[in-house]
């Protein structure tokens, strides 16, 4: 990032499995692209015992890991990105941890950089640990800008925000009272996907579909998120959570979001949060008959950490509606859970059939489209249609027009969400992150689902099962 302003980035909780596993990977990426500030320094800030010395060693496996996972050999840029991490141990309880994590900071900008640098605070923690963190942070004075122009400071913060409407209220009234909202950078990774940044691109700049979107003319949407994982060792985190409230109340109501929202009239990050926390805001569930389910998978109850007769859903169903003119009409099947034969997922526009087909003589006309974007994997768009089979009798089969990132050059310039959660945070771009209207309009939708789920028993299904046949 040429003539970008010096930057320290700050993680807590440099120790845990999301910084290993996700943000230094990312980090070194976004550095080997040039696409961090060039001149950045990292500090790992963390509970355990670790000089810079031996904090360096773990994250230089983690990488060399990494670098096996993707085939990747390992490069002279590793040693330089270790050496501008930094680690500082400390409890997130504590005003003297603050003062000496501040001390640390002021002496990068003092002896390294020689002026008051950006400083991103990553809260990679369970959320327990947010308010203590977030309000030590405020009151040691770390968070206040240099001065207009020189060093912002900005807080990154991950998912869960809040546990129910209320929970997410005082949260949120906690972060507005510490902090102004552009300084504030709620993550939602989905939102960072590639294939998911896509779907704005493809539906306001290819004319021929915008018109059709609307309920005369699609007979549904489906959105699925179906993981092939387990709750495997995160027992404790799950299993006061559940499938709606970990997946449902963000990545699947920020995917919908994309395909249903109305075109901002200017693309700024302000704009399309608007537009994202307007739509989440006039959904309604339907009041179909099994409109709503949830499920459990076989031997959930006997995972590490979770409670014996627990009713947590591990899978979950509902079938919504938008109160809105453009798709009032239009049922909405959001379907997401773990412990699935295959991981996948994506968003399914069906189109109504037409009115008449040439489908054949006396063959009912009810062949459909669909328009299917492929979030992961298999990144892309598809389109069915339906064709005449080549030959003397008269029958139609369906076939696909379409695009996959894997078919083209273009996969390896597919970046990790976590990758665009730090270039953009640092570039001050809050488009692929979630406001405190979209984060209250989808808790206002989920809570009382979750409350009436409270003492439902899930229905039970066999690990590896197909997520679309849940109902069987
Ligand atoms: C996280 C959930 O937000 O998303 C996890 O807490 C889930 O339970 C994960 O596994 C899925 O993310 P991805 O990017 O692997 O699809």
């Amino acid at each position: 990032m040429n003539g970008s302003h010096p930057t320290i980035l700050v993680i807590f909780g440099a120790t845990g499995d999301l910084a290993n596993s996700k943000l230094l990977p990312s980090l070194f990426d976004l550095y080997e692209k040039k696409f961090l500030p060039d001149e950045v320094r990292i500090v790992a800030y963390g509970r355990r015992d670790h000089s810079n010395e031996t904090y360096r060693t773990v994250v230089s496996e983690s990488l060399s890991s990494y670098f096996v996972k993707k085939g990747r050999t390992e490069t002279k840029a590793k040693s330089i990105f270790l050496s501008k991490i930094l680690y500082v141990k400390g409890e997130f309880e504590g005003t003297d941890h603050y003062e000496r994590l501040a001390f640390a900071l002021n002496l990068i900008d003092k002896e390294v950089f020689q002026t008051c640098s950006n400083k991103l605070f990553y809260l990679a923690v369970p959320p327990l640990h947010y308010e203590t963190i977030l309000t030590h942070l405020a009151d040691s004075g770390l968070t206040i800008p240099c001065g207009p122009g020189e060093g912002w400071t900005r807080i990154l913060i991950e998912k869960p925000f809040g546990n129910d409407l209320a929970t997410a209220a005082k949260l949120d009234a906690l972060l507005g009272s510490l902090f102004e909202e552009e300084q504030i950078f709620r993550i939602d990774h989905y939102l960072a996907k590639e294939a998911l940044q896509n779907i704005l691109t493809f539906r306001f700049s290819n004319g021929i579909f915008e018109h059709l979107w609307n309920d005369r003319h699609i007979d549904a949407i489906d959105v699925v998120m179906a993981e092939k994982n387990t709750v495997a060792t995160r027992g404790a985190f799950y299993d006061g959570v559940g499938a709606l409230r970990d997946v449902g109340q963000n990545h699947i109501l920020q995917m919908l979001a994309l395909v249903i929202m109305e075109r901002p009239n200017i693309f700024t990050a302000v704009r399309i949060q608007k537009e994202r926390a307007r739509v989440i805001a006039s959904l309604r569930l339907s009041d179909m008959r099994g409109g709503i389910k949830k499920w459990q998978y076989a031997g959930y109850l006997s995972e590490p950490n979770i409670k014996k007769n627990s009713k947590t859903e591990t899978a979950f169903f509902l079938n919504v509606y938008v109160d809105n003119d453009r798709f009032r009409q239009v049922p909405i099947n959001l379907l997401a859970g773990k412990a699935f034969r295959d991981s996948g997922a994506y968003i399914k526009i069906i189109f109504k059939k037409s009115a008449e087909c040439v489908c054949g003589r006396g063959v009912a006309c009810v062949h459909k489209n669909t328009l299917t974007f492929n979030i992961q994997p298999n990144e892309g768009i598809s389109l069915s249609f339906w064709v005449k089979k080549p030959g003397f009798e008269y029958e139609v089969e369906e076939k696909k027009m379409t695009f996959y990132y894997k078919d083209s050059e273009l996969e390896s310039e597919l970046p990790d969400a976590y990758e665009r959660v730090l270039y953009d945070c640092i570039r001050g771009d809050q488009s692929l992150f979630a406001s405190t209207d979209e984060v209250k309009a989808s808790w206002s939708f989920i809570t009382p689902i979750v409350e009436a789920w409270k003492n439902t028993k899930s229905k039970v299904y066999d690990v590896g099962s197909d997520i679309l046949r849940l109902y069987e």
